[in-house]
Parts: structure tokens; C-alpha cells; sequence
């Protein structure tokens, strides 16, 4: 953990902190086309590989902190107050930022315009959009480099939220743009289930690491994969990307496949879709699939394709379709 936040924990609060009467900020989820799964170091939340991603549009969370008269802290996912076991995980959270959080006359509101928890990536989009609120609000000075320590804290992949473009979570910590999508690149997402999962990724990867006979292999391949993806996308070599991503993709289900218990997140559906993508390519449409720890599948491709292949898949029965494009990254929308 970063010494910073850990004096935080440490220290005794203080009266008169710093607060603004208002912020709103606004970020993105980002999908992982080269996976993270597994923690090197839990407590400071660093990865076994790199992963690298890209953040999608119309997906994002929106958070809200304002001041109150007076009272406690009140916290609102989506609109429902949390309380017990839920406040007490997102307190721990904020406590890395200010000691005393509960104590003070502050309301959150936390929104998610996508599924939460269905894996896809709420948690990226949540707690980037947190910690960067929770800094602005607090009027805390920090680097780039601390804003990612802190945001990795709540859920690793959220730092990769915190830029734009296709963009890399090393081993090390650091988070780096690597290049700009083309602008006519699109990810349709097959919604199969807006289910909340049953195992958090969080435990799930750990169970992995512990577990599973195919974790170092994993490991290795996966290295080899981001290395090969980073330069790969340096001139966007699609082909070479997209086959990649699908790479990691199959290594990360081998882990949770291979996991004692075993995680099942994909479903029968999850992999008919990523069938069917694999023969429409072959039929030459340019498109590369990848799912997560959940079952939904999401479709990398090109504009023009996306017709042809809504079609494809409303045919087979799958009519729950977005459409994103790339996004943004973490960004304060207002300050007052
Ligand atoms: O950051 P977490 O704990 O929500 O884990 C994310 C794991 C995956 O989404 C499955 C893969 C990834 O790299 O985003």
C-alpha cells in the first residue's frame, strides 16, 4: 500500500476538513483485452501480469458527493442507501482517504449506467469515479501515480479507467495510454444475464491463484501475451490484437475452470456467442470476442460490421445488444 494511504489509516482525525460544497465526477468502465486475474501482492494490490484495456463509452458510473447540514455519512448505490455489510466494505474503502468519513456530514450517491457486478466492469468505473471524487472533494493534492494507488485499492482494474485509449496496467503499478483506438472501432456487448455474480472477482482470482495447477502457466503465457498485444496495437494490427485478446481470454477461464472450487461465470450461451463470432470471422467479418467474470460476451469489431452481425446474433436468439464505442477516462465533471 502506498505510504500515503497508510498513514491515512493511521492518523487521528482532525476537525476542519477541507471539503468542498459539492463534486460530481464521471468515468467509465474499461474492458480487458489482455485479462488481469490474480494478485503478486494483496495488501498493495499489484498484478501477477499486465493487463491492458480500453474504456467504452456508454457505460460509466456517476458519482456524486455533497455536504449536509448536518448527521453521518449517508452512502446510495444506485438509488438504495447501503447499510450494514455493504456500508461497512465501501467505509474501509474510504477510510484510506478520510479516517473519520463516517463521522462527517457528507452524502454519496454512486450510479452505474450499466449492470452492476455482472462483469461488466462496474467496479472499474465505480471506484476510479470514488477515489478521484473523493480527492477533489477533500481538496487532497496528489500525483497521477497516487490517484492510481488509491483507485487500485477499491478494485485493481479500476486504474486502467483512469486514462484514455488502449491502456496498460503493468506489474509495477503503473498505468500507461499506449495508443488511440481507431475511431471507427466498436465492442457490441451480448447481454446474457444482468444477474448479480455470486463470487466477487476479488475472491475468485484469489481462489485461482491458491488453486489452480494451471496458474503459472497462465502467468507466463499471459506476459507474453501483453507484450506481444502492446506492440501489436502500436499500429492496430486487429487480426493480431483480436486473436490475442481471445488467447487470454481462454487462459484466464482455464484458471477459473481449473480452480478448486471450480468459478463458472460463462454460460452455455457465453460460449455459443464466442462460437459464433469465431465462424462469422471465418465467413470474414472482421470480429474478436471476449467475456469476463461474468457471462456476457463482448464483440470487437468495425462500424461497418456491426449490422451483419446484430443480425447474426439476433437470429440465434440473442436479441440483448449495446453498442459502445471507445470512451473517455476518469474525469471531474463539476466542483463547487
Ligand atoms: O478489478 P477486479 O477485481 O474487478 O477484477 C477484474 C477482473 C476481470 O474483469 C475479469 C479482468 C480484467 O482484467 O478486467
Amino acid at each position: 500500500m502506498d505510504e500515503r494511504w497508510r498513514k491515512c489509516l493511521g492518523h487521528v482525525p482532525t476537525r476542519g476538513v477541507k471539503m468542498k460544497k459539492k463534486v460530481q465526477v464521471r468515468s467509465p468502465i474499461n474492458i480487458a483485452l489482455c485479462k488481469y486475474w490474480g494478485k503478486k501482492d494483496e495488501e498493495n494490490v499489484l498484478p501477477y501480469t499486465d493487463s491492458i484495456s480500453l474504456t467504452l463509452d456508454s457505460f460509466y458510473t456517476d458519482v456524486i458527493i455533497e455536504r449536509k447540514e448536518y448527521g453521518n455519512l449517508e452512502f446510495y448505490l444506485n438509488e438504495v442507501l447501503l447499510e450494514g455489510n455493504k456500508k461497512e466494505q465501501i467505509l474501509e474503502y474510504m477510510r484510506y482517504i478520510e479516517p473519520d468519513i463516517e463521522n462527517m456530514p457528507i452524502r454519496i450517491f454512486s450510479k452505474n449506467t450499466g449492470p452492476t457486478a455482472a462483469g461488466l466492469a462496474s467496479s472499474s468505473s465505480a471506484f476510479s469515479a470514488l477515489s478521484l471524487a473523493l480527492l477533489t472533494f477533500f481538496e487532497k493534492t496528489y500525483s497521477f501515480d497516487e490517484l492510481v494507488e488509491l483507485s487500485r485499492l477499491g478494485s485493481g482494474s479500476s486504474c486502467r479507467s483512469l486514462l484514455d485509449g488502449f491502456v496498460r496496467w503493468t506489474r509495477k503499478g503503473l498505468v500507461e495510454k499506449l495508443a488511440n483506438p481507431p475511431k471507427d472501432l466498436s465492442v457490441i456487448v451480448v447481454m446474457l444475464s444482468k444477474k448479480q455474480k455470486r463470487i466477487s472477482s476479488r475472491d475468485a482470482m484469489k481462489i485461482g491463484v491458491e488453486t489452480s495447477p494451471y496458474y503459472d502457466e497462465y502467468v507466463m503465457k499471459n506476459q507474453l501475451i501483453s507484450d506481444e498485444m502492446a506492440h501489436a496495437l502500436k499500429t492496430f494490427d486487429f487480426e493480431k490484437v483480436g486473436l490475442l485478446m481471445e488467447e487470454s481470454t481462454a487462459l484466464m477461464h482455464k484458471v477459473m475452470d481449473t480452480s478448486s472450487p471450480r468459478v463458472m461465470y460463462p454460460t452455455k450461451d457465453s460460449y455459443l456467442v464466442m462460437n459464433l463470432v469465431k465462424d462469422l470471422r471465418r465467413k470474414g467479418v472482421t470480429s474478436y470476442a471476449t467475456m469476463d467474470a461474468g457471462p456476457n460476451v463482448k464483440i470487437f469489431t468495425y462500424e461497418n460490421h456491426v449490422e451483419g452481425l446484430m443480425e447474426a446474433l439476433k437470429s440465434e436468439g440473442f436479441s440483448s445488444l449495446e453498442v459502445l464505442k471507445p470512451g473517455g477516462k476518469a474525469r471531474v465533471i463539476s466542483s463547487e
